[in-house]
């Protein structure tokens, strides 16, 4: 007989679809900065919410609430959440029905996605697009082409991850399509809210690349205001590859803890013969600081750095038992 320890059973996180700028490659080293008594982790730029996810995974929080500006992302959101065996049929059948002509039949996907929004048509066409990459015409229209070298995820492999992630976060999750204003102000002093905001420069008029965006003078003024009500939160934001630096760092007047996380190379780049690191900065807010430090937790404590939790990305094994409750609006 095997005995299995603790210590041998990683959690293994699922993921609803592809997304440019998901966060699963470094989800591991930013929940250890997270409270053992967070009350709620809020995402208000959810994407494809890979740090909820390997927080639920990993049994650290009880309670989500994810937010996206993009409205048809959070109408997928609560499919996968909600309806997930029919959805992944639906998948199923747009993926058969690409065949033989698969070009065509994605344009033409994306064609009554623009007129319906229907959440089935998004996820085929995030499964099938460039890199996940999200784009929107200035008329809000999606714009973005396929890649045709993929076919898209396989109707029973993707089965298997929405069914994963529902079973993780369906009964437990809010999901909301606002500004991001609107939630962080509801956030309570027990929560505890992941920001990674659009790549700097990029909104929805100057160049398409995702929905909605966020001016750094804005956003730093939401910040101000956070601190001054003490809500706790963490922000993925700049970074660097080797010597480039992409976007602009928060200023030292929010009293921010400033961490580097590594990213990994970029594959484009060792593609290229040019490999260099990513290195992406994380931004601890003051009260959270304080949080840690009350917990004896604190981000740069070797007891700390223990408790980072061990995920694996690759695969999902499906629980025996699902759960079928409804998401309650205001319920977290
Ligand atoms: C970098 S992506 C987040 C990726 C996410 N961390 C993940 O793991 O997939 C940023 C997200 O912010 C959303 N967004 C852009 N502007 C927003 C706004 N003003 N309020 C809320 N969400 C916004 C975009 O639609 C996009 O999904």
């Amino acid at each position: 007989m095997t005995i299995q320890t603790a210590a041998a059973v990683k959690p293994r996180v699922p993921h609803p679809f592809p997304y440019q700028g998901s966060k699963r490659g470094i989800a591991a080293q930013i929940l250890p900065h997270l409270p053992i008594n967070t009350r709620c982790l809020i995402e208000p730029f959810c994407g494809s919410a890979a740090i909820s996810l390997a927080c639920a995974a990993s049994g650290r929080v009880q309670r989500f609430w994810l937010n996206d500006a993009n409205a048809p992302l959070i109408g997928l959101w609560a499919q996968v959440l909600e309806r997930p065996v029919e959805l992944a049929a639906r998948y199923e059948e747009l993926w058969r029905q690409q065949l033989p002509d698969r070009k065509a039949f994605f344009f033409q996907v994306r064609d009554e996605f623009n007129r319906t929004h229907e959440p089935h048509l998004l996820l085929y066409l995030l499964a099938r697009i460039v890199k996940g990459a999200i784009r929107y015409s200035a008329d809000g229209r999606f714009n973005q082409s396929p890649d045709n070298r993929r076919s898209g995820m396989q109707p029973s492999t993707l089965r298997e991850q929405i069914l994963g992630v529902s079973t993780l976060l369906a009964t437990r999750t809010k999901l909301t399509a606002l500004d991001f204003r609107s939630v962080v102000t509801e956030a309570t002093l027990d929560d505890v809210i992941y920001m990674d905001p659009p790549y700097q420069g990029t909104s929805f008029t100057r160049d398409h690349r995702y929905f909605g965006g966020v001016s750094y003078d804005e956003f730093v003024e939401v910040l101000q205001g956070m601190n001054d009500r003490g809500v706790s939160y963490i922000i993925s934001y700049d970074g660097r590859t080797g010597d480039k630096k992409h976007g602009r760092s928060l200023p030292n007047r929010l009293s921010l803890q400033h961490l580097h996380i590594r990213a990994g190379r970029s594959s484009q780049l060792t593609l290229l013969g040019h490999a260099r690191e990513t290195v992406e900065s994380l931004y601890l807010s003051p009260t959270l600081m304080d949080r840690l430090h009350v917990e004896g937790a604190g981000a740069a404590s070797d007891e700390h750095k223990s408790k980072q939790p061990e995920l694996t990305f690759e695969g999902w094994m499906r629980p025996s038992r699902r759960t079928s409750r409804r998401w309650v609006s205001g319920d977290r």
